[in-house]
């Protein structure tokens, strides 16, 4: 396929996919006749270039990496906002990657829907859409003929999504339980060497783990985004932010960490959901202090882990990264790479017919 990309937001996650691209474009060409051109960015902070025959994707990473706005860029349209880049422009593809309000989804689903409405393919790591809507979103790009992926929203690039809806179909997944937030995991594994919270918070921030506005992750709404993204998704529930019980780690000191250590034990922040009896879904995120026995209290830095309960197999656990600008960049390939897939699949039947 040969994909024509418009980004919406340009940070660290749009700039990992964008490094990606570069790097692997010629073995995305061999390997999966996957071809591209960026013919659009549109940032809030750092402005908006579009040029229809491709952007210049070395030189718009150096600019950006200098602190300069898009409108340095030497050719092309400048200063089209996100609504008239989504519409106006010649890209097929949307990459989805401004700040996540897990409470509104805003402003990510209101680009998304404007993008599936025009037909365009959207591919995003913003939690707050899914959390919001997954199944309309859905809906509509069925509609549409066109793809909304979000492989990302959930474990950053280890493939969380894909592990239930591909490889495990035919099971039964009756719940999840795991660590589910990078910054977290990041800020209490420092903790627990002796860093103070503040330093390692910034740390996760400088690491390009944490949200634009970290409260989201050590308060526990990134987690619970998640909790509430794999019920609906995963579980095919109907559960809304505020139907999740949260605690955050902003309670836990550092005499915390040490005391459990002594007991041989770690915290953690969990996210789990269980289907009950009544066939209603009990969702939590919470802090936890975990045996050094249990799996998950191995689980350490920004890496995240995810156990599924499954009736054919029982417990299913997937360990990989959970947070940072390449490994959640990549889960945008993930995404691209369906859209790629689907579309060689639909150029072989053509063929064949
Ligand atoms: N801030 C999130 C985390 C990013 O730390 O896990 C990935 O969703």
């Amino acid at each position: 396929m040969h994909f024509k990309i418009a980004f919406i937001g340009f940070g660290t996650v749009g700039q990992g996919l964008t490094e990606i691209l570069l790097e692997k474009k010629d073995m995305l060409v061999e390997k999966y006749d996957f071809h591209y051109k960026i013919v659009a960015i549109s940032d809030i902070m750092k402005g908006a270039v579009y040029d229809e025959n491709g952007l210049d994707v070395k030189k718009i990473l150096d600019l950006v990496k200098t602190g300069k706005k898009l409108d340095r860029y030497p050719n092309g349209v400048k200063g089209m906002d996100s609504t008239a880049t989504i519409k106006e422009t010649n890209a097929d593809t949307i990459v989805e990657v401004t700040f996540t309000d897990v409470k509104t989804g805003e402003p990510a689903l209101t680009h998304i829907k404007a993008a599936l409405d025009a037909g365009k393919n959207v591919v995003s790591t913003n939690k707050g859409p899914v959390v919001k809507q997954a199944v309309e979103l859905l809906d509509m790009a069925a509609k549409n003929n066109v793809h909304y992926g979000f492989e990302g929203v959930v474990l950053a690039g280890t493939p969380a999504l894909n592990l239930a809806r591909y490889t495990l179909a035919g099971n039964k997944i009756t719940g999840f339980k795991g660590i589910l937030n990078g910054t977290t995991n990041y800020i209490l594994t420092r903790m627990e060497e002796g860093m103070s919270y503040d330093d390692a918070l910034k740390k996760a921030q400088d690491l390009g783990y944490a949200e634009a506005d970290p409260t989201g992750d050590v308060e526990g709404f990134d987690a619970l985004g998640k909790v509430v993204i794999l019920s609906n998704v995963v579980l095919g529930k109907n559960l809304s932010w505020k139907d999740v019980e949260r605690q955050g780690i902003t309670e836990i000191t550092r005499e915390d960490v040490e005391k459990a250590k002594a007991e041989g034990k770690r915290w953690k922040l969990i996210g789990s959901a269980e289907v009950q009896s009544d066939d209603s879904v009990k969702a939590k995120v919470w802090p936890e202090k975990l045996s050094l026995s249990d799996p998950l209290a191995g689980v350490c830095d920004a890496i995240n882990a995810l156990t599924y309960y499954t009736d054919e197999l029982g417990p299913v656990t997937i360990i990989g990264p959970g947070a940072g600008r390449r490994e959640t960049g990549f889960s945008l390939l993930i995404d691209l790479l369906e859209i790629n897939r689907k579309s060689t699949e639909k150029t072989v039947i053509k063929k064949v017919a």
